[in-house]
């Protein structure tokens, strides 16, 4: 069924993109890294797949990224690490909203800076059934690129717009992207910037990216298989001890969800000893942080992320 699928689609790009040229945002999540392969398979280095370092990226994924789509599968990447812009828009703002549109916008006019370099005619989004078919109540500003098209005045293909989440990790693997990209959580666009609460540091940020990846690696190593499994950084200083001497430190919290389509999810009865596990590396291993708590609300009345 993929082989027919990946022929139709990629002779559909063919098509339509001709001569021309195309851009992708690349994020490294299953969907746009899907879409990007199966257009790179259409028309090769017209396609133009553009990766933003945001700042707000997990461990590693820079790195990951760039090896993943530059080198292995020979992607035309433009890498831009704005990171320090994406801080400096951010200094001082708190409300979880307000970051969200900061975050948005912010990511809108650098793609613009680079799509306009490019000089593309077609814009590739990995946008899937789900998106368009629940506009999800706007519970959150939502930051997927919407918009795009229209203000860089390029012209959308949407070739994964039929599938759902399932059946785009299928077609990843088919196209021999790697497990741990075809396979992976939904992770969210404004990234760690939004599981820190309050303002955005990047000194808060790296405390968060090495909680998350304590979380994921732990989950990961029990065989737990939730939707997502991540850490927030409270803003919250609790009291703890550290030999006998008093301590004044940094509060986490925990939460890994079980979900469908995340738009409801339960609280996953981890393991205890996962728990302890867990806990136990974050306070020994980011000396910022004295106490991990581990949430155990569903969704509604709360919401997966924290902000
Ligand atoms: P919430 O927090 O609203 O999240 O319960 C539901 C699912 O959506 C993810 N999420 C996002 N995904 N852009 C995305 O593509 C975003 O801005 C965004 N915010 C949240 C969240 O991680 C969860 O899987």
């Amino acid at each position: 069924m993929w082989e027919r699928f990946i022929g139709e689609k990629v002779e559909e790009i063919r098509e339509t993109v001709g001569d021309g040229r195309a851009v992708i945002a690349l994020s490294g999540g299953v969907d746009s890294s899907v879409a990007a392969v199966l257009a790179h398979r259409a028309i090769g280095d017209r396609l133009h797949a553009v990766f933003v370092n945001t700042g707000f990226l997990r461990k590693g994924e820079p790195e990951f990224v760039r090896k993943t789509f530059g080198e292995e599968f020979g992607l035309n990447l433009h890498y831009i690490d704005a990171s320090e812009r994406f801080f400096g828009e951010l200094r001082g703002v708190t409300d979880p909203e307000e970051k969200r549109k900061v975050i948005g916008r912010v990511f809108i006019e650098v793609f613009e800076e680079v799509a306009g370099e490019i000089d593309a005619e077609f814009l590739i989004q990995g946008t899937i059934a789900p998106d368009w078919i629940e506009s999800r109540g706007k519970i959150k500003s939502h930051h997927n690129v919407g918009g795009l098209p229209e203000r860089l005045n390029l012209k959308l293909i949407e070739p994964l717009r039929d599938l759902y989440k399932d059946e785009v990790r299928e077609l990843g693997r088919e196209l021999g992207l790697p497990e741990k990209i075809y396979s992976r959580m939904p992770f969210p666009g404004p990234g760690l910037a939004v599981r820190v609460l309050g303002e955005v540091t990047p000194e808060r940020i790296a405390i968060v990216r090495e909680a998350n990846a304590i979380v994921e690696e732990e989950i990961e190593k029990a065989k737990l298989k939730p939707w997502q499994a991540f850490a927030v950084l409270l803003g919250v200083k609790t009291v703890g001890v550290q030999g006998d001497i008093r301590a004044y430190k940094e509060t986490v919290a925990v939460r890994v969800v079980e979900s469908l389509d995340g738009m409801t999810a339960s609280a996953m009865a981890v393991p205890f000893d996962v728990l302890q596990r867990i806990a136990f590396r974050i306070t020994s291993e980011i000396p910022e942080v004295g106490r991990v708590l581990y949430d155990v609300t569903n969704k509604p009345p709360a919401t997966i992320e924290f902000e």
